[in-house]
Formats: C-alpha cells, structure tokens, sequence
C-alpha cells in the first residue's frame, strides 16, 4: 500500500489520479472544439504516436504518458483569434507571427506543473513546430536539443497535414505525403525530421496509412 496507511487514503488517491486523467482528456477536447478537422486530427494523433513510441524503443512510463499527452499539442490554439486560425487563404508574414505563438501559449497552459503528464503535454505544444535543421519556432533548436516529443510530433502533423484537405491544397495520397517527406518539396525537406524518426517512419508507412485511413473522418 505503499505511502498510505489505510485503505480510504489509497482510494482518495486513486480518485486523484483517475480525476486528473479525466481531467486531461477534458482539455484534450478543448483543443479539438474549434474546428471539425481539429477533432479527427487529434485522434489520429494519438495513435500515431502510440506506434512510434513502440516502434522508437521508448520504454513506460514514458511511452504510455506520451500516447495520452499528445493530443494536446495545440492547446495553444485557443489563444488564436478566429479570423487567423479559421482563415481560407494563405496567412500573411504577420498573421503567421500570431499563428506562431500557439506554442508559446500551448506552454502557459501545461507549464509549470510537476505532473508527468502536463510535462509531457507541454513539451510537445511547446516544440512540435521545431525542425531537426533548426529552421522550425519557436525557438529553432536543433536536433536532440529538441525534446523527443518535438521530434515525434512534427513528422506525425506533417504526414496528416499532407493527407487532409486545406483550403490551399486537395488530400495528397498515402503514397505522395511519403513521397513529399523522404524527397522533400518546396516546404519540406527531410532535414526537418529526426533521422530515427525519419527511418521508423520509412519503413512502417503502411501503418500511417492505415491510422489514417481508419481514422478519416471520426
Ligand atoms: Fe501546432
Ligand atoms: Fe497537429
């Protein structure tokens, strides 16, 4: 029973930990209410992450606290006004600036907290738009100074951005959101991603496809 003497004390700190789980998850949907896409995007997310974590070796707890964390990576989004978040044409330099901070905002939110889970969480709304070259925000770290969460995350929101539709661009197929990550574009390159996470991602695409396609829509 470890730190608690009586069985009432045990489980008010069970009720503790499950409020906080709930509680977590509740913001979670906070993050995904501003747009249908948002919501569909965040559970794709968590499974994305589920099988990279596997398949990076990353042992629990960590591994199980990233699944659940993950989705809250823009949190920050609701500091975003709507008329830049929602709009249909390409942002301009200085809306882009604004767009910018939902990291910064996303790490106010989770920050400051010595629970696990909010750690985790706030890593990755605070890094998920950095690049392993240093060109990402908001801070341009380079590679492993970059938290792992960061890494994860920008190559997942890359695979699944290429794959949704935008109001600039149609859904790409599987095969040319692959195509567009390991030979890189006008906008990407593989140099943003880290090479291990690069290299699982190479090599087990079929399961992103499969995540997405299972995921569309719900
Ligand atoms: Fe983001
Ligand atoms: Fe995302």
């Amino acid at each position: 029973m470890g730190a608690f003497s009586t069985p009432t004390e045990w489980k008010a700190a069970v009720l503790v930990g499950e409020t906080l789980l709930e509680t977590v998850q509740r913001l979670t949907l906070v993050a995904e209410y501003r747009d249908e896409e948002a919501h569909s995007h965040c559970r794709r997310v968590r499974y994305y992450t589920e099988f990279l974590v596997r398949q990076l070796g990353i042992p629990e707890p960590d591994s199980g606290i990233m699944v659940f964390s993950s989705p809250m990576h823009d949190i920050g989004k609701v500091g975003t006004p709507d008329s830049i978040l929602l709009k249909q044409e390409k942002l301009t330099p200085q809306e882009f600036e604004i767009m910018k901070t939902h990291t910064i905002i996303g790490e106010k939110i989770l920050g400051g907290s010595n629970n696990p889970y909010l750690e985790s969480a706030q890593r990755f709304a605070l890094y998920h738009h950095e690049r392993w070259d240093g060109s990402g925000y908001p801070f341009g770290l380079k590679g492993e100074r970059i938290p792992i969460e960061g890494r994860i995350m920008y190559l997942i929101d890359k695979y699944d951005a290429l794959r949704s539709r935008r109001p600039y661009k149609p859904p790409f197929r599987h095969e040319d959101a692959v195509r567009v990550i390991t030979d890189g574009n006008s906008i990407t390159s593989p140099d943003h991603f880290d090479p291990d996470v690069l290299e699982v991602f190479i090599s087990c695409s079929e399961a992103f496809r499969d995540i997405f396609d299972a995921h569309e829509n719900s």
